[in-house]
């Protein structure tokens, strides 16, 4: 169910170059059904900035009512977010959207997750689930240069875990789908989210595969009203379009075209 929560700030940090780890408490938590659903925060208590910002969960923990966000604070809204202190109140419409089902691997397999600068929170909450269910887990996690990286020890606590720049600044240089061309992993299923030129290479580089695909879309209304975010879908789909809001923002390999 979404409800609308005025979430307290429990700790804030920067974890890489404009990048924000902030953990909010609040019932709205108990709510979240799947890794990779978002929450829509209103920034000020002002309506200015008007729209409220989207942001995907990393993790969460029902028992502590606690959710974990991490967003790239660039636009005037995320920095005025990632400049609320401790105990500040926020309000938080979530959550939304349909998320990535751990129900895809079983036990035994190995899953790829793929993820790409903003894109790789996700994936945190998603491997763990994955992980604690026995399914093995390997990371590609791809970033512009060292000073963007954030959470490589958390991935490698859950399991392989590959750091790719672009520059080379750390890990691997090139962009996942080269890391991957190098180094192949022997996979069921896969699982990404990023920028959408990333999730076209993965999907074509594993076309044969089972694989869920996370889109990052602009937003307006973020619950299916505003068409903002509609995108059209590969032919011999039912429908000619989704809203990656509430359809997705996961969506099976092969239903969105890109
Ligand atoms: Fe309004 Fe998706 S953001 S319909």
């Amino acid at each position: 169910m979404i409800v609308q929560n005025r979430m307290a700030i429990c700790s804030t940090r920067q974890i890489a170059d404009n990048i924000i780890e902030m953990v909010l408490t609040g019932n709205l938590v108990n709510e979240i059904a799947s890794p990779g659903q978002f929450v829509h925060i209103r920034v000020t208590d002002t309506f200015e900035p008007l729209l409220r910002r989207p942001i995907s969960i990393a993790s969460f923990d029902k028992v502590k009512e606690q959710m974990t966000l991490i967003f790239r604070a660039e636009g005037r809204g995320t920095q005025l977010l990632a400049a609320k202190q401790i105990d500040a109140e926020v309000d938080v419409l979530g959550p939304l959207g349909n998320g990535f089902s751990a129900d895809n691997s079983v036990k035994g397999e190995t899953a790829l997750l793929i993820g790409g600068g903003i894109g790789v929170p996700p994936l945190y909450q998603l491997s763990k689930e994955l992980t604690a269910k026995g399914v093995k887990c390997v990371h590609i996690l791809g970033f512009q240069s060292a000073a963007a990286v954030f959470y490589e020890e958390e991935f490698a606590a859950l399991g392989e875990t590959r750091i790719v720049t672009a520059d080379g600044s750390a890990g691997e240089q090139g962009f996942v789908t080269d890391s991957l061309a190098r180094n192949p992993v022997d996979f069921t299923t896969y699982y990404t989210c990023g920028p959408t030129p990333m999730l076209h290479a993965v999907q074509q580089a594993f076309h044969d595969k089972q694989g869920f695909l996370s889109f990052e879309q602009r937003m307006g209304c973020g619950i299916g009203a505003c068409f903002a975010c509609v995108c059209e879908t590969q032919t011999g789909q039912d429908m000619p379009y989704v809203k990656v809001c509430s359809d997705g923002p996961v969506f099976p390999a092969g239903v969105v075209a890109i």
